[in-house]
């Protein structure tokens, strides 16, 4: 698995760093809220798994499923709702939490549906962000990292459902996809 990873862009350490920050920010800007963080599955458990255990304040968490990419490196532009919400988010400001913002067609979509169910508040916390600009213009309310256009995986990202347990987020060998 190591072996299909061309470099590493961002080390462990940096990505523990990076989620303690945003933890202190988050607590702070949503104290006294209904604080519910929505995670898009499946890449952005790792994310949200760690992201929880450094939020201080109450929260609750809830899971969408949807799919843009099929096994390619490109995304289809077609989104589809695999698993939708549990949860009745009209009472509730929502976190939606991302791995990874490309063309920001996944996210525009989710945006959209959620806003139809009038919650309290919407934002957006991605822990990546390709430094091309996202085509439909997503404001995202806390970056962890901006990064180059590349294909990354480790971290809860995934190559045709590989790579997701890499503790780091590295870039993947072109060969690997190109085979
Ligand atoms: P978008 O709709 O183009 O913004 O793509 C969003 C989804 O595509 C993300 O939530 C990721 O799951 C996936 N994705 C985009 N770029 C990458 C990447 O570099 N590596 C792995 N998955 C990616
Ligand atoms: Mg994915």
């Amino acid at each position: 698995m190591q072996s299909d990873i061309e470099r590493v862009l961002i080390t462990k350490e940096e990505i523990e760093n990076k989620i303690k920050e945003l933890g202190k920010t988050i607590s702070k800007d949503y104290e006294n809220r209904n604080l519910l963080l929505v995670s898009i599955l499946k890449s952005s458990v790792v994310f949200l798994a760690d992201l929880i255990r450094e939020i201080s304040i109450p929260l609750s968490i809830d899971f969408i499923c949807a799919s843009s990419y099929g096994n390619d490196t490109v995304s289809s532009g077609r989104i589809k709702i695999l698993k939708d919400l549990d949860i009745n988010v009209k009472a509730y400001d929502i976190l939606i939490v991302e791995d990874i913002l490309d063309s920001g067609k996944t996210l525009s979509y989710i945006i959209e549906m959620l806003k139809l169910r009038n919650p309290n508040s919407i934002k957006v916390c991605t822990l990546l962000n390709k430094s091309k600009e996202n085509e439909l213009k997503i404001k995202c309310d806390y970056i962890g990292f901006t990064i180059p256009n590349e294909f990354v995986v480790g971290y809860g990202l995934d190559y045709k459902e590989k790579y997701r347990n890499l503790a780091y987020i590295g870039v993947l060998k072109p060969q690997i996809y190109k085979e």
